[in-house]
């Protein structure tokens, strides 16, 4: 296996009692990456990041990290691996620099720069000496994913690091994963249930429902895949119609309920739009619809925890 492929599953599973909470799972993240892996409550996320950080034992199937196999290879690999699962627990009463220490001398100690490098890097060398009881849940959050990264992984595992948090948190935490990536060349695989979460942060993606693999590839391309929808709100609707069924690069068009949903090559809608309002249409607004998007609403709908 190539050095430059971090993580791959082959055909991971987990069963609880009779019911198959992860199914034959194959996943690929290489060095570089921040993968998203993307589903709804109870789809199994959760359950496929602790068998990636073995913290529990997978039914079936292997996990492979940095091109060895977890079961044989637990320890070396895990220490180039920084994970957050669920919400990470603090001291309240103690510093910011305390709990960083009490988690790294948990795991052997580590010297006093490597505690400032963590604190720097989460944006919280100002507040090192501040109870983490003043701190907002955004902050909480960063210094959790600080935790992970004490020992300077080269992989960090996030499970919905920014689910509960408020949108000035929501960017705080999204501003740091990107910094990681870019700023720190770090490999990160985060789980989220919001399409719109993983658009923005991650490279890759994969999409589990019901505990097996749905989709998985490269962001840009699953966007855009199968050409791009876009629906136009124009009056009169008719003559927009007739005009964009004429239109070079114009592959359908179908009129749901008062607007045009039409499919065409993206770098054409912009010469759609000027033609519509050239011929005298008034052009009331130009939205994309994404495949993607369609797609992940109906795989969500139905589901929820209680399956
Ligand atoms: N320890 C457990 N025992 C029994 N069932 C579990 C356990 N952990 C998770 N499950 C079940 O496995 C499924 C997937 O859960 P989970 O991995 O937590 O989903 P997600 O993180 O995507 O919301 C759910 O149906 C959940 O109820
Ligand atoms: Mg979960």
């Amino acid at each position: 296996m190539p050095e430059d492929i971090i993580l791959r599953t082959h055909h991971l599973s987990k069963r609880f009692g009779k019911r198959w909470a992860v199914r034959q799972v194959n996943l690929e993240v290489r060095r570089g990456d921040v993968f998203g892996f993307l589903g709804p409550n109870g789809a199994g996320k959760s359950t496929t990041i602790r068998m990636l950080l073995s913290l529990i034992r997978p039914t079936e199937g292997d996990v492979l990290l940095f091109g060895r196999p977890l079961r044989s290879h637990r320890r070396e690999s895990l220490t180039r691996v920084g994970g957050l699962v669920e919400r990470a627990d603090f001291y309240l009463y103690l510093t910011a620099r305390r709990n960083l220490e009490i988690v790294a001398s948990l795991r052997g100690g580590c010297p006093k720069q490597e505690i400032d490098r963590v604190l720097e890097l989460v944006g919280l060398r100002e507040r090192a000496k501040d109870k983490v009881k003043t701190f907002s849940h955004g902050m909480k959050q960063r210094l959790g994913i600080g935790q992970a990264l004490l020992g300077s992984p080269e992989f960090i595992i996030l499970d919905e690091p920014t689910t509960g948090l408020d949108p000035q948190g929501i960017k705080e935490v999204r501003e740091l994963i990107r910094s990681l990536s870019v700023d720190h060349a770090m490999t990160i695989f985060l789980s989220s249930h919001l399409l719109s979460e993983i658009e923005q942060t991650a490279t890759s993606m994969a999409i589990i429902n019901r505990g097996s693999l749905v989709v998985q590839g490269n962001v840009r391309q699953l966007l855009n895949e199968g050409g791009s929808v876009v629906r136009i709100s124009a009056e009169p609707l008719e003559q927009a119609e007739e005009a964009a069924r004429r239109f070079d690069g114009v592959h359908s068009v179908q009129r749901n309920a008062d607007v045009l949903e039409v499919r065409i090559n993206p770098e054409q809608v912009s010469a759609l739009n000027a033609m519509l309002v050239q011929t005298g249409i008034r052009v009331n607004s130009v939205i994309p619809k994404r495949s993607l998007e369609d797609f992940f609403l109906s795989i969500t709908e139905g589901t929820s925890d209680i399956q």
